[in-house]
């Protein structure tokens, strides 16, 4: 493949777009995160696929302009096809198809989630399988064993909640701005993380290998056990002063599951890299505890993260997720359509299968 790679990324409330050269060495990178949905506390569908629409030309633009490129530079599209809010992938599926069609341009539908497993490659070109990942967004929390680019085990995923998602829901419990990921773990830098202990869902105990839950995970639980608490103390007028250490205590019960699970899962497959992707990955406490837990296994054990701009949702990690698929696949059909619920290529359930 010649030229650049145009990746877009429209499939939740960001509007982004990037341009890559072919060795994945990122030219320019735009996004513009809709604020439209902040007075609801979440974000609306309908006013996410209206704002796609408004912003997406003056995105590219600006990624063109930036990248001293025009569309004649231009030799892949690549656009998140799915998974995602369907009103929202369809404005960037249809803009990367026009876009396509104009430039008698190949096209190629990327998956989100494998995008944001690519992210940590844009700021490492030298990750290389076989590695565990945890991608952990507002979406989805799945923990993969990678063999090789393409080729997934699922080792376990969120039996409810996405990490994010619960980040986002206790936040709003305590009147924090959306997202609220960002929100607590700043609270939290102030809190006391052993104030209450909060329950750590699916982890009973040190991690086990062999346990039924070993790799699942759920957040719902905690999410309303905070909530609870969030209640007892607004109800004692007391919230305000204990705001931190609720966010603190939240926080470390959702690092200790998410950091005992990978690291579990990564020496119980004698994997020495780990890599963390997707928002909830950008989580400070998170990175430092992996960091610490890794060292324990040796000089050999690594975890790599990529830097927030790649790490939230982002058209790099379009980009560079569908440079790989279309070496490996070519383009996507003119068939080509957004799929809210677009399953995961290349993954099949571990067959390692808990007792
Ligand atoms: O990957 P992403 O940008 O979008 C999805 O694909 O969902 O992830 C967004 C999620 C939100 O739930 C947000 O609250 C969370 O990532 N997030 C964080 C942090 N920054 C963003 N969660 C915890 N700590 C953070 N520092
Ligand atoms: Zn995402």
């Amino acid at each position: 493949m010649s030229g650049l790679t145009l990746g877009i990324e429209s499939s939740c409330d960001e509007t982004s777009a990037a341009l890559l050269g072919p060795a994945g060495d990122v030219r320019s990178l735009i996004i513009h995160s809709q604020d439209v949905h902040r007075i609801y506390g979440g974000v609306v569908p309908e006013l996410a696929a209206r704002a796609h629409l408004t912003q997406i030309d003056a995105v590219v633009d600006r990624a063109l302009t930036e990248g001293s490129a025009t569309g004649a530079d231009v030799g892949l599209v690549a656009v998140t096809a799915g998974p995602g809010l369907i009103g929202a992938l369809l404005v960037g599926v249809g803009w990367a198809k026009a876009f396509a069609a104009r430039h008698g341009l190949p096209v190629v539908g990327v998956h989100h989630m494998e995008a944001h497993l690519f992210g940590p490659l844009l700021d490492h070109p030298d990750l290389e399988p076989p590695l565990v990942a945890l991608l952990v967004s507002g979406g989805h929390t799945m923990l993969l064993h990678v063999r090789e680019w393409g080729a997934y085990e699922l080792l376990g995923q969120t039996r409810d909640d996405a990490a994010g998602e619960a980040f986002d829901k206790v936040a709003k419990t305590m009147d924090l701005p959306y997202p609220g990921g960002p929100a607590i773990a700043r609270l939290a830098e102030q809190g006391d993380g052993a104030a209450r202990r909060l329950p750590r869902p699916l982890l009973k105990g040190p991690w086990d290998p062999e346990g039924t839950d070993a790799f699942d995970f759920s957040f719902s639980g905690l999410k309303t056990a905070t909530a609870l608490w969030v209640q007892e103390l607004r109800a004692d007028g007391v919230l305000e002063t204990h705001r931190a250490d609720v966010a603190a205590a939240f926080q470390e019960a959702v690092v200790d599951v998410l950091v005992a699970k990978t690291v579990g899962a990564a020496e119980h497959l004698g994997v020495s890299t780990i890599a963390i992707a997707g928002g909830v990955a950008v989580n400070r406490r998170l990175r430092e505890r992996l960091v610490s837990e890794v060292e324990r296994m040796g000089p050999s054990g690594r975890v790599l993260w990529a830097s927030p701009r790649f790490s939230l949702d982002n058209g790099a990690m379009i980009a560079r997720a569908g440079q790989f698929r279309f070496a490996r696949d070519g383009g996507s059909p003119d068939t080509l359509t957004a799929q809210a619920n677009l399953p995961f290529p290349g993954l099949t359930v571990a067959e390692f299968s808990p007792a």
